[in-house]
């Protein structure tokens, strides 16, 4: 009677566990979309009319080799670039980039890049993106992290590919390509 109760027991648990490994496993396919792929230009403007960065920190030593503009080890930047749909300047603006980045490495013309992707256009208005990563700009394309979002990216997850679209002295038009999984129950959707 006791092991009869047992193995009827242990048949429901075994039939329980399946139940619920599959429904993880069903979730996992129902909530993995694809990405979202959000693509813009940021201007990073140190001259012109109207600059959008400013440096904080001047580094020190040689500059880095393939920096472009001399970047140097422990430069700082603060940022507030304009994020466009084309890579003119004229072009519909999407949004801002506002963060900081740093020269952290020195060797490679390689920054640390901190920054709150404010998202101004279409169903993405009003929600922020936080991208976080190494962008070492002698490589031709970077990818960097995407570590969170706020609104209807809240609690987002994702990477963005990074590549510079032109260079004028220090000012450079970057390209950026967002991919982005959001939970829809995080988001509230
Ligand atoms: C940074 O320091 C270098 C070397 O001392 C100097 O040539 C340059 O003008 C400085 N840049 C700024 C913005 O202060
Ligand atoms: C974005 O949202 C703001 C605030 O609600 C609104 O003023 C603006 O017109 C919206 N922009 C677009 C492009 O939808």
């Amino acid at each position: 009677m006791h092991s009869r109760l047992t193995s009827a027991f242990l048949a429901t648990l075994l039939a329980g566990m399946a139940t619920v490994l599959f429904a993880s496993a069903a979730d996992g396919v129902g909530t993995q979309d694809a990405p979202k792929h959000l693509h813009f230009y940021m201007h990073d403007a140190y001259t012109g009319p109207k600059p959008t960065t400013v440096l904080i920190v001047n580094g020190t030593g040689q500059p880095l080799k393939g920096s472009g503009g001399g970047a140097r080890f422990g430069d700082t930047v603060v940022m507030d670039d304009r994020l466009t749909e084309g890579p003119t300047l004229a072009s519909r603006v999407v949004g801002r980039a506002q963060g900081f980045y740093v020269t952290a490495s020195q060797g490679d013309p390689a920054m640390l890049v901190a920054m709150n992707v404010l998202l101004a256009a279409g169903p993405y208005n009003g929600s922020s993106l936080t991208v976080m990563g190494r962008n070492n700009i002698a490589m031709p394309e970077r990818e960097l992290t995407v570590v969170g979002g706020t609104g209807v990216s809240r609690m987002a997850t994702g990477y963005v590919l990074w590549k510079t679209a032109s260079w004028t002295g220090r000012n450079a038009v970057l390209e950026l390509d967002a991919f982005v999984y959001v939970s829809p129950a995080a988001a509230g959707a």
